[in-house]
């Protein structure tokens, strides 16, 4: 049934440029990489095919900058379960996923903590020339101890990392908007290019941050990349409702989208003064689908028998900046406080619906999926909890949350999408070019 009043689902496939993603233990499973290595060009190619043929509005690739070394004060059990280790620069692929396909866009995470704004801005400037105008930058500053510890820095707390955070924006959006549209005059006769008038130099003395100088990069199609955020905490709801055109966030249940949504569309109404509705709010989803309810309840089953319980430990140790060995496997983890990822900790509160949740159980909850809903069934069992929580939960859209690789995405693309397309809710095309097109589509 077509419901065009209805809107329409928002799609970004969520993996990392590594062996293994989010869903800890994947990499063991035996559909992971069938006949593909990570690293190579022709996985990224077909992962990017894949989506484009999903008609997904982007691919997001998550990313750290080191392996994580909270858990027993050591990275050894994240290498040795494959915690999101090895993982490579999430940057290098973009220009192969843009050139494998022509739509698609492809949200990159790339911290600002080690990087001045200058070079960052040519970076995303020349990726988004080379995408034709696709790419999203997933701002983040850096919460693990593990990265400030490679790059050789103290850790920063949380509310210096966003006062930072502020200021290179603010010279960010000072470089892409220096040169003025028509300074290209490109006049072989004359021999001029540029008009230098309508090129500013960009003058920035501020506290933490210095830059005088032209952005060195042509205006790029967009203009800016898109800017995605997924701050949880209130200083990070605070920046995303700033900044952000679209909005990351984990919640284990419609109750909580529900809240979250009203708490930031009340934000950007009251403090930033932008409409509430006009920053699509995304919300994590793990999928698990097959033809009949049985089958896909095994294909669960076989996905959580992957999972390391140390692995598993090592990583909320990781995200939540605590080490958790230090703690009985039945402590209650209501009772404790994470100096990590304040939101996400809260996936995992509230994953049995504000019930006491043990360490254990958390860790599990977690590695199988950052605390995401889980969606097992068929496509029409799918796409029914999908429509729930954009009706009744406020979600413009889902990152869905990769298993195994490609094959989840495959499976979502072939079973999954023609149940909503069926149902009026996902584009059956593209209908712009640029990222920010497809995102501001219904
Ligand atoms: C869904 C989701 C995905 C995230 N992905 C990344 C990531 O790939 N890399 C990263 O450094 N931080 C990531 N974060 C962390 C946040 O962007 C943010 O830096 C962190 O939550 C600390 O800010 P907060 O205390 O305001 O939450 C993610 C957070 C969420 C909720």
């Amino acid at each position: 049934m077509n419901r065009p009043n209805k809107k329409k689902a928002h799609l970004l496939g969520f993996i990392q440029n590594g062996v293994n993603s989010h869903a800890t233990g994947m990499w063991r499973h035996p559909k992971d990489k069938v006949g593909w290595h990570f690293a190579s060009i022709e996985y990224w190619q077909h992962m990017a095919r894949t989506m484009e043929r999903g008609l997904f509005d982007a691919v997001f690739i998550a990313d750290e900058l080191a392996p994580y070394n909270t858990h027993e004060d050591s990275s050894d059990a994240v290498v040795k379960w494959a915690v999101q280790c090895p993982t490579h620069e999430p940057s290098t692929i973009v220009p192969i996923i843009a050139g494998a396909t022509r739509h698609l866009g492809v949200g990159v995470t790339l911290s600002s903590a080690f990087e001045h704004p200058y070079s960052m801005c040519r970076r995303l400037s020349s990726l988004d020339h080379l995408s034709n105008g696709r790419i999203a930058w997933n701002i983040v500053s850096s919460y693990s101890k593990s990265e400030w510890d490679a790059y050789g820095h103290t850790m920063t707390e949380r509310g210096g990392r966003y006062e930072r955070l502020e200021e290179y924006m603010e010279v960010c959006y000072k470089l892409w908007d220096s040169w003025e549209p028509d300074a290209i005059v490109a006049d072989k006769a004359s021999g001029i290019y540029a008009d230098p008038d309508k090129v500013h130099v960009v003058h920035h003395e501020g506290k933490y941050y210095r830059c005088h100088g032209r952005h060195f990069c042509a205006p790029s199609p967009q203009g800016r990349p898109v800017l995605w955020q997924a701050g949880s905490s209130d200083r990070g709801r605070d920046f995303a409702a700033k900044h952000a055109e679209a909005i990351f966030a984990v919640h284990p249940n419609v109750e909580r989208m529900k809240q979250y949504t009203g708490d930031l569309n009340e934000r950007l109404a009251t403090r930033f003064n932008r409409s509430p509705g006009s920053v699509k709010l995304i919300y994590g989803l793990q999928t698990v689908v097959a033809e009949t309810r049985s089958e896909a309840q095994d294909k669960h089953e076989r996905i959580k028998a992957c999972i390391p319980p140390e692995g598993a430990m090592a990583w909320i140790s990781g995200h939540f900046g605590l080490d958790f060995s230090k703690y009985s496997p039945d402590d209650v983890v209501q009772n404790i406080e994470v100096p990590g990822i304040q939101g996400l900790f809260e996936s995992i509160i509230y994953a049995k619906g504000g019930a006491p949740v043990t360490v254990k159980e958390a860790a599990m909850i977690y590695a199988q999926g950052m605390g995401m809903p889980v969606a097992v069934g068929t496509p029409a069992d799918i796409a029914d909890q999908m429509e729930h929580y954009m009706d009744d939960g406020g979600a413009d859209g889902f990152m869905l949350i990769a298993t195994y690789t490609p094959g989840c995405f495959e499976e979502f693309t072939d079973l999954v999408v023609p149940e909503l397309q069926r149902r009026g809710r996902f584009r059956d095309r593209y209908a712009g070019t640029t990222l920010r097109e497809h995102l501001l589509e219904n």
